[in-house]
């Protein structure tokens, strides 16, 4: 934390801005003759990242929203995700985008991937603005990807703690969080 209880600035709100400005660029290219766009992006934590990336893109699109939570601390397998909030839109023959804050693990990313498959997804990509690969117990496919992260409690940004900081307008870290993601 800063002097002033903040939480310590790890990427800055002009690097982010930059960085985003280049996913977009590329994520322009790539889809540039393809139909409309269906960008999905993963509450809460993908909000702020995703209205950054979309208000750059020209390209036709419609937006829509997923939500999962993990069965934390609970007796279940490793990895299960529970869906809370389904999208409105149907996936077939669509090119999906997916948005997302963070990929840890891995297994949120795994099940929303697979499950857009099955439901007949045309294509699924995944953009991703950090990426704590050295956490990941499952391969994730990230086709668009911020930033690379250490093991670091990362907030900000949209990403929270405990439904906290995620208006700071930059990626922080928490120090002593005395909680996991
Ligand atoms: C966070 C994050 C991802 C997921 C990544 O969401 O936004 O969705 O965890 O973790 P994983 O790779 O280990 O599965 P969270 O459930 O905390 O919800 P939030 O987006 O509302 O903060």
């Amino acid at each position: 934390m800063t002097e002033d209880g903040m939480p310590r600035e790890l990427i800055s709100r002009e690097v982010l801005d930059r960085r985003v400005g280049e996913l977009a660029d590329e994520i322009e290219r790539d889809y540039a003759d393809s139909e409309e766009l269906l960008c999905v992006g993963v509450l809460k934590g993908s909000v702020f990242f995703m209205s950054d990336l979309l208000q750059r893109l020209s390209r036709p699109l419609v937006v829509d929203f997923f939500q999962t939570s993990s069965y934390r601390g609970e007796t279940t397998s490793p990895g299960e995700v529970r869906i809370r909030r389904d999208l409105d839109h149907s996936l077939a023959g669509r090119d999906v985008l997916l948005i997302e804050d963070i990929v840890d693990t891995g297994y949120t990313m795994r099940t929303i991937m697979a499950l857009m498959g099955f439901r007949g997804a045309r294509s699924v990509r995944l953009c991703v603005l950090l990426d704590k690969a050295c956490k990941r117990e499952t391969p994730v496919q990230i086709h668009y990807r911020g930033f690379e992260v250490d093991d670091v409690f990362v907030v900000g940004y949209g990403l929270d703690y405990d439904d906290r900081y995620r208006n700071l307008p930059y990626i922080g870290v928490l120090e002593e969080p005395g909680a996991s993601e």
